[in-house]
């Protein structure tokens, strides 16, 4: 069996010899999966340098970790730049937030350049390469120019945008054809897919074909397909027993009174429309003032990516919102709001989802949204909360059943939130249970064990 190579921006490097075992998510089934062959994970440190060093290469449980440091100015014009102020929210559809600047863009392409600079020389020829998401999109290319022809894929966790916005984009062209070095990417949805097809047919005029996802360009051929991708189910659920959860679960209901919770829990950025779900619940409360005696509303959102304007744009407008809210509906005793920045373990996430009957998962746009699936893997299946989600997650595709399964809303509409609050605070018990009976099959079936499978094995050609 060939070894599998794993290059991503950020590397979860366990944090003792011995105690990958227990890690979960994405990073527990891509760690597993290296485990298998003696895999190689290589990414960026998260850590400054000024003076670019060799990578820093460490052994966990029969897994190797390999990371390099970036300058500040690499750090400001690839991730922080090129990355996080151009590709997200261009990928997001927000392309009135994206900032195109040619410094930036070459700082992106040199970061790439030294990440295939440093991984090279670790590489075997037949390892299988699988490199992550969209700070690491000409990699692949890169490493062809140095003559690898190993096996190597690319996974977007993000969305990929319609072709009428992605040609925003300064030297788009530029971009996609990198991705054709590789030989499978993969999307979270079909809906990506065929956006991503579209663009090669029409502006790169290229040979596709729908059906198979096969691409033809410059005599190289590349495989395009949807692997969505979901959660490690049966650690997530072992989770349940922990203490931990137990004890944030009885906090949560002891302090909340006999309210019902109603649940967020999103990274703070402005792809995960948290002002727009403010303003849902606000207008929720201003339709049903009473309200306030039967619902709390618990939003946890962790700060991320500070040093990017739009990102403290976005959390001064959510506070604000907030404070608005909890100004007029609060009374003496009773707030009906509780905004919380702080981070939880997976264990506490686990117990606070199962303590909330209504999940509300509202992004804008978003590649999966996973909080959606833990949270209907976290719930007690004789009393199952209602998930209320976007319709453009892409877990919509999954988790909506055409209406039979998470309440499908539109995220933009502060009335259509409230309705679903609403409807979701009245549906009987039976009906929670059919919804929640089928939403629970698929995130129990297409698991993150699965969806590493299943790109692994079509890597490996
Ligand atoms: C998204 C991206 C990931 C990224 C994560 C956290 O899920 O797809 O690649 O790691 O956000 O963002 P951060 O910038 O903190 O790594």
């Amino acid at each position: 069996m060939s070894r599998l190579v794993i290059v991503s921006n950020r590397v979860a490097v366990p944090k003792a010899r011995g105690v990958s075992g227990a890690q979960g998510g994405m990073a527990g089934a891509l760690n597993a999966a290296l485990k298998k062959t003696g895999g190689l994970w290589f990414g960026w440190s998260g850590e400054e340098a000024e003076e670019p060093g060799e990578p820093s290469v460490g052994e966990y449980d029969g897994v190797t970790m390999a990371t390099i440091d970036l300058s500040h100015q690499e750090v400001e014009e690839y991730y922080n730049g090129y990355a996080n102020q151009t590709l997200w929210p261009l990928f997001h559809y927000r392309v009135d937030l994206a900032r195109f600047e040619r410094e930036t863009g070459r700082g992106y392409e040199r970061v790439n350049e030294r990440f295939a600079d440093a991984l090279a020389p670790l590489l075997k020829p037949d390892d299988v390469i699988w490199i992550h998401d969209y700070h690491l999109i000409p990699l692949g290319d890169a490493l062809r120019r140095r003559g690898f022809e190993n096996r190597m894929g690319f996974f977007l966790h993000t969305p990929w945008p319609a072709s009428r916005l992605f040609v925003s984009l300064p030297y788009h062209e530029r971009l996609v054809e990198t991705m054709l070095a590789y030989d499978l990417v993969g999307f979270q949805n079909d809906e990506w897919l065929s956006s991503f097809l579209h663009y090669c047919r029409f502006e790169l005029k290229a040979e596709v074909d729908e059906d198979s996802g096969r691409i033809v360009s410059n005599g190289r051929t590349t495989i395009a397909r949807a692997y969505p991708i979901g959660i490690d189910y049966e650690h997530f659920t072992g989770l349940g027993d922990t203490g931990e959860a137990k004890q944030a679960q009885q906090r949560v209901m002891s302090s909340t009174r006999r309210r019902i919770t109603m649940i967020g829990v999103d990274r703070l950025d402005y792809s995960k429309g948290l002002p727009e779900r403010m303003d849902g619940v606000g207008r929720f409360f201003d339709r049903w003032p009473e309200a306030v005696q039967d619902l709390v509303f618990i939003q946890i959102a962790p700060v991320s990516r500070e040093d990017v304007e739009s990102y403290k744009r976005i959390r001064a407008e959510l506070e604000q919102k907030t404070g608005q809210i909890n100004g007029a509906r609060s009374r003496i005793d009773l707030v009906p709001i509780r905004y919380v920045n702080q981070g939880h373990s997976a264990e506490e996430l686990f117990g606070i989802y199962r303590a909330s009957k209504v999940g509300l998962v509202t992004p804008l746009r978003d590649g999966m949204n996973l909080v959606a699936k833990e949270y209907v893997a976290a719930q007690d299946p004789e009393d199952p909360g209602v998930l209320i989600l976007s319709r453009f997650a892409g877990a919509a595709q999954q988790l909506g059943f055409e209406g039979e399964g998470a309440l499908l809303v539109n995220p933009h509409s502060a009335d259509e939130i409230a309705d679903c609050i609403r409807q979701a605070l009245d549906m009987p018990l039976d009906q929670r249970k059919a919804r929640w009976e089928r939403m629970h099959a698929n995130v129990r079936d297409e698991n993150v064990q699965r969806w590493t499978e299943d790109f692994t094995l079509a890597l490996a050609g």
